[in-house]
C-alpha cells in the first residue's frame, strides 16, 4: 500500500500516519471544532472489494460492546468509495511496550485480567475475537490495557461464510487450519501464545509461512516460556495449558485462564513476581511432535519473521511451500557431498605424506 493520506476526514483534520494493517490505515486526527484527538481507521478498499462486508461487521461488533476495557466507536462513514471508524486515540499498545520492556509475571497477570473482563463479556454476547495480538491490544497512560480490532470477530458456533479463514498465523489455534468453527477456546489459545510472548518476548512457533505455522500449531508441541527466556518454570503448565492441541483440554474461558495464571504468580517469591526479564536471542529448540502425529517434524523453529498480515488460507499457498523446501534440501545434500569430498582428499594427502 502506498501512502495517499487524506487531509481531512469528516469534521476531523489528519495529523499524521499512526500504523497500517492488513485492511487499513490509522491516522492520528484532530477534530476541527473541539480539538479532541482521535484515531480514525480508514480502510483500503481499493486492495480488495471483499473487506467492505468485515470492516460493517467490525463497526457493529464496536457498537454493540460497551466495556471499559473494549475501545469504543465514536463514529464512522461507510460508502463504496470511502469507509472509516473513528475511536479514542491510544499513546501505544502492547507491541510497543514489548519493544520495550518484557513483562514481569505480576503484570503479565494483571494485564491478563483486565483483558480476559474484556474477552468474556465480548464473549458472553456471542462475539469471538479472532484476531488477539499485541498490535491490538491498546495501553493509556498508566498502561491499563484496551481490547480493540473486532473486525475478524466470529459469532460463536457459527461456520464462517468466507470462503477464506483469516487470522494472524503466529495467534491462529490449531483447530482454524482444519476448517472448524472459531469458539472460545480459540480465543484463550491466542491468550496463551499472547502470555508466553510478554513473558520470555518470544512466541512459541516462528515460521516464515502461514501454512507452516498451521504446521506447527497443529502438529508440534509449543515450548514452554521457561525455555525461551528466564521466565520462572512455576508458570509454565499455565501458559502450556492455554496452548493444548485440544481445545477441550485448555482452560474453558479467558476468565479461567486469567485466574489460574494469577494463582501460579501468587505462588512466586516476591522478588520473581517483580522481575522483567531481559530481551534475549529466541534459542534454538528441536520442537518435539505431538504424539498422535507421525514422529517425524520439518524443523520449522529456527527462524524469527515476524508473520503480521491477515493471510488467506488457499491451496496455492500449501503448494508453494513444497517448493523452496525441496530446493533447501538440495542445498543440504549438496553441502553434504562437498564435505565427504573434502574429508577423502585430506585422507588421501595424509596418507601420501605418511608413505
Ligand atoms: N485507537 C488507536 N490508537 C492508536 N493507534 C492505533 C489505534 N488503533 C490501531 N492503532 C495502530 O494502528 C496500527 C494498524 O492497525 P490495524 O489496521 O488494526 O492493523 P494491525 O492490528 O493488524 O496492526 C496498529 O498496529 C496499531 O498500532
Ligand atoms: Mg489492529
Amino acid at each position: 500500500m502506498h501512502e495517499t493520506r487524506p487531509k481531512e476526514l469528516g469534521d476531523y483534520r489528519v495529523l499524521n500516519l499512526v500504523g497500517t494493517g492488513g485492511m487499513a490505515r490509522v491516522y492520528r486526527c484532530r477534530h476541527k471544532t473541539t480539538g479532541q484527538i482521535v484515531a480514525i481507521k480508514v480502510l483500503d478498499i481499493s486492495a480488495d472489494v471483499n473487506i467492505l462486508p468485515l470492516f460493517e461487521r467490525e463497526i457493529r461488533a464496536m457498537s454493540q460492546l460497551r466495556h471499559p476495557y473494549i475501545v469504543p466507536l465514536q463514529g464512522y462513514y461507510l460508502s463504496p468509495q470511502l469507509a472509516y471508524l473513528v475511536m479514542p486515540y491510544f499513546e501505544s499498545t502492547v507491541a510497543d511496550r514489548l519493544r520495550m520492556r518484557l513483562y514481569s509475571p505480576r503484570e503479565a497477570a494483571q494485564a491478563l485480567t483486565h483483558l480476559a473482563h474484556a474477552l468474556d463479556y465480548a464473549h458472553s454476547l456471542g462475539y469471538i475475537h479472532c484476531d488477539l495480538k499485541p498490535s491490538n491490544l491498546m495501553l493509556d497512560s498508566q498502561e491499563r490495557l484496551y481490547l480493540s480490532d473486532f473486525g475478524l470477530a466470529k459469532s460463536i458456533g457459527k461456520r464462517s461464510n468466507d470462503q477464506v479463514a483469516f487470522g494472524t498465523p503466529p495467534y491462529m489455534a490449531p483447530e482454524l487450519a482444519d476448517g472448524a468453527p472459531a469458539d472460545i477456546r480459540t480465543d484463550v489459545y491466542a491468550l496463551g501464545v499472547l502470555l508466553c510472548e510478554m513473558l520470555s518476548g518470544h512466541r512459541p512457533f516462528e515460521a516464515e509461512r502461514a501454512t507452516d505455522y498451521f504446521y506447527l500449531h497443529r502438529r508440534a508441541l509449543p515450548p514452554a516460556p521457561s525455555q525461551l527466556n528466564k521466565v520462572p518454570p512455576a508458570l509454565d503448565d499455565v501458559v502450556l495449558s492455554a496452548l493444548s492441541k485440544s481445545p477441550s483440554e485448555r482452560p474453558q474461558s479467558a476468565g479461567e485462564l486469567a485466574r489460574l495464571f494469577q494463582a501460579a504468580v501468587a505462588k512466586l517469591s516476591e522478588a520473581e513476581q517483580r522481575w522483567n526479564p531481559p530481551h534475549c536471542e529466541r534459542p534454538l529448540i528441536v520442537l518435539q511432535p505431538v504424539q498422535s502425529s507421525s514422529g517425524v517434524l520439518r524443523e520449522l523453529n529456527v527462524q524469527s519473521t515476524q508473520m503480521r498480515r491477515p493471510e488467506p488460507l488457499s491451496k496455492r499457498a500449501a503448494e508453494e511451500t513444497t517448493v523452496p523446501e525441496r530446493a533447501k534440501r538440495g542445498t543440504q545434500l549438496l553441502t553434504a557431498l562437498l564435505l565427504v569430498a573434502l574429508l577423502a582428499l585430506a585422507a588421501l594427502i595424509v596418507l601420501l605424506i605418511l608413505r
